[in-house]
């Protein structure tokens, strides 16, 4: 190719605020609308949301709370190996029929021992058992938050206690919890050995998420991210988590596609790969790699980046989707696509699903709900949430995250630090999202995401048709003060 072609055969890497969806005709109200879709091959959210994975947007609580609410969070990775595992753990433990991954504790342990257990995995019962594993008895928050802090386990237990089989079903476990006015019940072998927990708290809440996306053991879906230079690290939260995503800004790179291999060999989770942008990238993931269950988008477009400014490289998440789902639909594919950065409104994730996307993953929009681990600061009247970049100097401080970026990006940085405003709680955000994207699914007269696949239309806005399209020639008064 000649240097001018360069020019002349130079795409046009649109973005979010470069297109329109084109109204069509429709035969559905937008509260007909389905937004289920598909995360990965295996997993079917709810809502077509996903949060990303960054020490400011998903830690356990957002990822519970998304989950519960028909999403997907996915953990962040700038932690020990251990934290990781450790937020999993708390995902999964969140609710369930039967919890497998109790946690017991000895009768000599003191009543100090059990507050400080308390608060690392957030749980306020524990069965009591001896050196054998069997059960003696168990002790919850009631027995003990009263007491002296040195006194014993076996001191302040129930020494009676209600244990079932494993045969128990749901509607006799209730009655049992109902009849003895009990909180825990734990399930227990032949040899009397505690192989489950069933709590009055994971019945009741069945009832109260009913768009919750739950495993095959009524647990809360988890996802996590992991370098795909850390085989152990994925390894370690196989075990927890329904989905793996590999976390790094350019995966299209021989080095990220050999680790990958491994990861994809051993791990029996979901594995999602990225981010790529383009359309020889996707080919590559899907004729290289064996077992490739989802593929993340978009390079350089989210809110924090400032990868593009950098180094002049970048896929805005729109086009990248589009070369994606090309490149995956002429593969004979069906991987789902993650449309990720730069979606600030339901409308950048109706125009993202109408060039093939399956979900869209926001840093920006998650930060600033009260689930998000960023600190809540009051500015001038005002409430924020702190959100920085991966690639930003203070995520690089903490060091796991540094790989996300290439070499020099330990010299330079690739993203930005600073706040977004507080927008209340992931509940409220997953409802005004789904009700924007029903009303755009409705103008475009699609019932469902593969039909806005095919009848999504898209038109281009010049910057001063941008100016018609937003309100205009009027005043407006200033934002809400307060939370
Ligand atoms: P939004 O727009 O929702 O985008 O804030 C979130 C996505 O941005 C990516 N990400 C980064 N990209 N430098 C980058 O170039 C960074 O420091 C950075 N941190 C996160 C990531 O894909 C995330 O999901």
């Amino acid at each position: 190719m000649g240097f001018r072609d360069k020019f002349e055969n130079a795409v046009h890497a649109l973005t979010f605020n470069d297109v329109l969806l084109l109204p069509g005709w429709t035969t559905i109200e937008p509260s007909e609308a389905e937004v289920r879709s598909r995360a990965t091959l295996g997993v079917e959210l709810n809502v077509p949301f996903i949060s990303s994975p960054m020490d400011t947007v998903t830690e356990s609580e957002m990822a519970i709370a998304l989950a519960r609410h028909g999403g997907l969070g996915v953990l962040h990775r700038n932690c020990s190996t251990e934290q990781e595992v450790e937020m999993a753990r708390n995902v999964k433990r969140a609710e369930a029929l039967i919890i497998r991954d109790v946690v017991t504790v000895r009768p000599d342990l003191t009543v100090d021992d059990l507050l400080e257990l308390m608060e690392r995995h957030g749980i306020h019962g524990f069965p009591v058992v001896d050196e054998r594993d069997s059960i003696v008895g168990i002790v919850t928050w009631r027995d003990f938050r009263l007491a002296d802090r040195r006194l014993r386990v076996e001191d302040v237990m129930t020494k009676e206690v209600i244990t079932a089989g494993e045969e128990i079903t749901l509607e006799e476990a209730k009655e049992v919890l109902h009849e003895h006015r009990i909180e825990k019940l734990p399930i227990v072998d032949d040899a009397g050995r505690v192989t489950g927990l069933i709590t009055m708290k994971d019945i009741t809440l069945k009832g109260t998420y009913p768009s919750a996306v739950r495993d095959e053991q009524g647990r809360l879906i988890c996802a996590a991210a992991v370098s795909p230079f850390d085989l152990d690290r994925a390894r370690a939260l196989d075990e927890y988590v329904d989905i793996i995503v590999t976390d790094v800004a350019h995966f299209h790179n021989r080095n990220c596609f050999d680790a990958a291999k491994k990861i994809l060999d051993e791990v029996s989770a979901e594995v999602v790969v990225g981010n790529i942008g383009t359309y020889e990238a996707a080919e590559d993931c899907l004729s290289k790699l064996d077992g490739v269950a989802g593929l993340r988008v978009g390079i350089g477009s989210g809110s924090i980046c400032s990868t593009s400014v950098v180094t002049r490289a970048g896929a805005p998440t729109l086009f990248a989707t589009s070369q994606v789902a090309d490149a995956v639909k002429e593969c004979g594919s069906e991987v789902p696509i993650i449309a990720d950065g730069g979606i600030r409104n339901p409308g950048d994730i109706a125009v993202a699903l109408a060039v093939g996307a399956s979900c869209a993953m926001m840093g920006n929009i998650f930060a600033g709900t009260s689930e998000s681990p960023g600190r809540l600061v009051a500015l001038e009247g005002r409430y924020y949430k702190e959100y920085y970049g991966m690639g930003s100097a203070a995520a690089q401080q903490k060091r796991y995250a540094q790989d996300r970026y290439s070499q020099p990006s330990k010299t330079i940085s690739e993203g930005v630090e600073g706040w977004v405003p507080y927008r209340g709680s992931v509940s409220d955000i997953v409802a005004e999202f789904v009700g924007g994207l029903k009303a755009a699914m409705g103008y475009v007269g699609a019932q469902n995401v593969p039909e806005m696949w095919e009848k999504g239309r898209l038109a281009l806005v010049t910057e001063r048709g941008a100016q018609e399209i937003s309100p205009h020639d009027i005043m407006l008064p200033g934002p809400k003060r307060g939370p």
